[in-house]
């Protein structure tokens, strides 16, 4: 142990206080949790979460370092979430990991939120683990995001496709909401597909050129067909509800699939794989295994536990960033939106 690197990781971006101990590559603890204040408004409302950030984020980094059996005079560096995100949650945590590494003494690591969500995939959970060797291809999915990743290293990273509108998280959770269920929707659609027909309503792929997404067509697309059919049936949503939940599912998962499967030929990898909260879908998941069965390539999918906000991604991005001296300055100011190429200079 006295020659690992002990790191603290924190993850305030969104809706979720997350704080994480590692030991280089390996997880020591990570707690998250979880904003429900948001619930009832259908979405997540950025002052709600600073506050929330505020009441949690010691207890969480506490218990971090209880379950890690650490002190944090024994932490060797912090890393945490720059950004993109809100950028009141983004100060909260940003605002905690200076002081506490300023009172340590210890260097600060400012991490890109998507590309932790990438670097996931290299936490090691067992010595025999598989890890994408590079370059691999990514298909990043989360509630604000949607991007495919080229991933030439830890550190290099190139987006050669992304959404010019809604992100894929977005397009499942805004269904879900037209459809009368919780936020955030996407894992409620989920559930509900599995008992629907994914081919019993068909919904129009949306068609644009490259590697770049657009999800709004497709959002509208459904709200025009659920408005029409409950002029007709005020029961309709109710009753078909599994049907329209696998039929919109399918359309998302396999064009999400569609384009990566495009990216991955173009650039002539072999190695696919997901990350991001819309990665913990199972029919994404399911997808991406034929998909890579059928084509001969490998699939990489992260484990649920990784797959939504964690502090764990953070320190496994800053474990790499630390090893390669990519550290922080004291006057860094959290960034709202940070292009992902950008990040690293
Ligand atoms: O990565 P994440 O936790 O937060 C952001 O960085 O945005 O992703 C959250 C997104 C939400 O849109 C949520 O509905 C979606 O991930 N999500 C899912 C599932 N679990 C989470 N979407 C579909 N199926 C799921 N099982
Ligand atoms: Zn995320």
């Amino acid at each position: 142990m006295s020659d690992s690197i002990l790191l603290l990781a924190i993850e305030s971006s969104c809706d979720e206080t997350s704080a994480s101990v590692l030991s280089n590559d390996r997880v020591l603890s990570n707690v998250i949790a979880t904003q429900k204040v948001h619930e009832k408004y259908g979405g997540v409302v950025p002052e709600l979460a600073s506050r929330a950030h505020q009441q949690h984020i010691v207890p969480v980094v506490q218990q971090a370092l209880t379950e890690a059996t650490i002190e944090s005079k024994q932490l060797n560096a912090i890393a945490y979430t720059q950004g993109p995100g809100l950028m009141g949650a983004l100060l909260v945590g940003t605002s905690f990991a200076k002081s506490m590494a300023m009172a340590l003494n210890i260097p600060l690591i400012p991490v890109h939120h998507m590309r932790a969500h990438i670097m996931a995939h290299f936490i090691r959970n067992t010595s025999d683990q598989k890890v994408p060797e590079f370059p691999f291809i990514c298909l990043t999915v989360s509630g604000g995001h949607t991007q495919i990743v080229l991933v030439n290293s830890p550190l290099d990273m190139q987006v050669v496709g992304e959404t010019i509108d809604d992100a894929a998280g977005e397009a499942l959770d805004k269904a879900a909401k037209v459809m009368g269920l919780p936020y955030p929707g996407g894992p409620h659609v989920d559930r509900l597909a599995k008992e629907g027909d994914a081919h019993k309503y068909t919904f129009t792929t949306p068609s644009i050129a490259g590697f770049n997404y657009s999800f709004s067509g497709l959002k509208t697309n459904l709200l025009y067909f659920l408005r029409e059919k409950n002029a007709q049936d005020s029961s309709f949503i109710e009753r078909e509800l599994n049907h329209i939940c696998a039929s919109y599912q399918c359309v998302v998962t396999e064009y999400l699939l569609a384009k990566l499967e495009a990216a991955a030929i173009h650039y002539n990898v072999r190695q696919v794989a997901l990350a991001g909260g819309v990665s913990a879908n199972s029919a994404l998941r399911s997808k991406l295994s034929q998909l890579c069965e059928r084509r001969g390539w490998e699939a990489f999918i992260p484990p649920m536990g990784y797959c939504t906000d964690n502090a764990a991604m953070i320190g496994i991005s800053g474990y790499y960033q630390f090893l390669q001296g990519h550290v922080g300055a004291w006057n860094d100011v959290p960034r709202a939106s940070w292009p992902l190429e950008g990040s690293l200079r």
